[in-house]
């Protein structure tokens, strides 16, 4: 089986590649081997050795950024897609396309299902439904689209990466009580994918994370109270609460995103694993314990 991953040297493409399970073969092409809004480059490579099953975990994911280079964002989050579809269509590969809770608008008050109308607020959102889409429609049979959301790990810059950061720098720190979403750990993630691909008759749209549902304020709460048990913090400062308005973020952000995992759980028989103990088992494996 040979699996071809995109955006290899983002969170999720270290996460795939580092665990793989015993056996399989990944290869992992970044921006520099594999550009995916480049349509010629993409067929070409796809032709050249042509995988079985494509993850696409390439994505413009800078959200606030996106607010202000919306065409590069699409060109990424929408036609990048579109690009793989349609080789994955030429050369009759699997495409497991990832996907964001940043589809829906948060004016829910019960998890969302695979099946909820999207309906994105800000361009990231946008560029991502609309990448969807085109997955979709190219690969009605071929294809599964992932969302997931609040992703972590312990490569690259993340919200977890950058609550240490900050909590080891400064005295206080502000975080965002009103949004409330799912923190999910990429290899809880990964796992799903690893899931899918061993399962070439599912397709359809299906959500991922891990379980509960908490605030970014209680989670950075949470991360340190965590971090300092293990010794990855050496001190606790202070975390104060604020509103989105007083944040005052580039682009809007669903005030409540909780994905219904339940499709994903009964089609794979895979079980969610709460927030608090993924969290947990990544600062350990940070902290070399
Ligand atoms: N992060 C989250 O909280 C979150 C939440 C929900 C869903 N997701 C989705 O999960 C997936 C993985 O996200 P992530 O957090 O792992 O993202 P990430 O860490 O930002 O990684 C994305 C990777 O894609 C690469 N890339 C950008 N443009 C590319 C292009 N034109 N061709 C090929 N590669 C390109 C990036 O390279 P450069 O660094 O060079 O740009 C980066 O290595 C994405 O689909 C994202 O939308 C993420």
């Amino acid at each position: 089986m040979k699996v071809l991953v995109t955006g290899a040297r983002g969170q999720l493409g270290q996460t795939l590649l580092a665990n793989a399970p015993p056996g399989w073969t990944l290869l992992g092409l970044d921006r520099p081997q594999l550009d995916i809004s480049d349509a010629e480059q993409v067929r070409s490579r796809m032709e050249l050795e042509p995988p079985d099953v494509i993850v696409n975990a390439a994505a413009y994911s800078a959200v606030d950024l996106a607010e202000s280079n919306e065409t590069d964002a699409r060109q990424v989050n929408a036609d990048g897609a579109q690009n793989l579809a349609r080789a994955a269509h030429t050369v009759g590969a699997r495409l497991i396309h990832l996907s964001t809770d940043f589809v829906f608008d948060g004016y829910a008050t019960s998890p969302y299902t695979p099946d909820a109308d999207t309906h994105p607020l800000g361009a990231y959102g946008r560029t991502k439904t609309e990448g969807e889409q085109h997955v979709r429609e190219i690969l009605p049979n071929h294809a599964v689209v992932l969302r997931t959301a609040w992703l972590y790990s312990e490569y690259g810059g993340n919200f977890v990466s950058t609550m240490l950061r900050l909590m080891a720098e400064r005295n206080e720190l502000m975080v965002v009580d009103d949004q409330v979403g799912s923190p999910t750990w990429a290899r809880s993630v990964a796992d799903a994918i690893f899931a899918f691909i061993a399962r070439p008759d599912l397709a359809g749209t299906y959500h991922w994370t891990d379980a509960g549902q908490t605030s970014w304020y209680d989670f950075a709460r949470v991360i340190q109270q965590e971090a300092f048990e293990v010794g990855l913090l050496d001190k606790t400062i202070d975390i104060r609460p604020v509103s989105s308005d007083e944040y005052q973020a580039a682009a809007n952000r669903p005030a409540y995103s909780v994905l219904d995992c339940s499709s994903t759980a009964t089609d794979l028989g895979l079980e969610q694993v709460s927030w608090q103990e993924s969290l947990r088992a990544m600062l350990e494996a940070s902290a070399g314990q």
